[in-house]
């Protein structure tokens, strides 16, 4: 199973969809009943989609998996007690067949087994290739966790005095979890090439008048290097790069394993914080309401 897309609505799409692939480097991946869809670079049919809505929302976060395995996810999940719909036939880029789940805060997740495969696309430099993790504002992010866990098998790689990373393959996080007031979007990670593709993003979106919310820097857990932009219809978005790739023998981490001294929020300590501009941010993306 890998995380594969996140599915958006917001008011102004199409303002959304320039900025996404003029500024931020994602390819159009055609639109579909009314829905823009993006991807990047690597072999998945899309990465991003945007549903116009009259409010902002956080329709889904959708795993990829073969069918045996999307089908003992749902087994499972069933007998979890779960709330989760029934198999049916998705009508969008990749199609396929596949089912709705509810997290324990309304979140949404699809567990989703492409019927068609897309090529890779030439690496370039400084695009995009994949959504590489997704962070969630949780009010009880331990019972979050666990439903990831005990209802989809997933691990946790490290949890600290805010956050708990969940991974469902070998990348460090695929989910995290950040304690909240309230359950929505804190923000989508995009995977980059390398450490100059990060850098040349971030001279990319200067040059459109975009300064990082926080960044450049290097993460604690994961180990990966960041940078954040409130992008102008509402959402955190991240650059990344190298992040961690672990195994079954990694051990879990705790908070005394994540302390940073004085004034640092990063291992480089180079960048500012927009902390009032990111917080604002968290607010715009609650998940919708979930329709199974
Ligand atoms: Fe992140």
């Amino acid at each position: 199973m890998r995380l594969r897309s996140v599915e958006l609505e917001a008011p102004d799409c199409q303002g959304a969809a320039r900025f996404l692939q003029v500024n931020w480097g994602l390819l159009d991946a055609g639109s579909k009943n009314g829905i823009s869809y993006l991807r990047g670079t690597e072999p998945l049919p899309y990465v991003l989609s945007l549903t116009h809505a009259h409010v902002r929302a956080l329709a889904s976060v959708t795993f990829s998996g073969t069918l045996p395995e999307i089908e003992q996810a749902r087994s499972r999940a069933s007998l979890a007690g779960a709330r989760v719909g029934p198999m049916r036939t998705f009508d969008e880029p990749g199609g396929g067949e596949g089912f709705f789940l509810e997290g324990p805060e309304g979140q949404v997740f699809r567990l989703v087994c492409e019927k068609h495969r897309v090529e890779k696309l030439p690496s370039e430099r400084d695009r995009p290739l994949q959504v590489t993790h997704v962070v969630i504002n949780a009010r009880d992010r331990e019972a979050c966790t666990r439903f990831l866990i005990e209802v989809l098998g997933f691990r946790l790689s490290d949890r600290t005095g805010f956050m708990n990373f969940i991974r469902c393959d070998e990348v460090h996080h695929a989910i995290a979890y950040a304690q909240s007031t309230i359950s929505s979007l804190n923000h989508i990670a995009f995977e980059m090439k390398d450490f100059d593709a990060v850098m040349r993003g971030i001279g990319r979106l200067k040059d459109a008048g975009f300064a990082p919310a926080w960044g450049p820097g290097r993460h604690g857990p994961g180990n990966n290097i960041f940078a954040y932009f409130v992008t102008p219809f509402g959402a955190t978005m991240e650059y990344t790069a190298e992040v961690q790739r672990v195994g079954d023998d990694y051990k879990v981490g705790g908070p005394e394993d994540w302390k940073w001294p004085p004034n640092r929020t990063d291992h480089w300590g180079v960048s500012g914080r927009d902390s009032e501009a990111l917080a604002e941010a968290e607010k715009q993306f609650p998940f919708r309401k979930p329709v199974l």
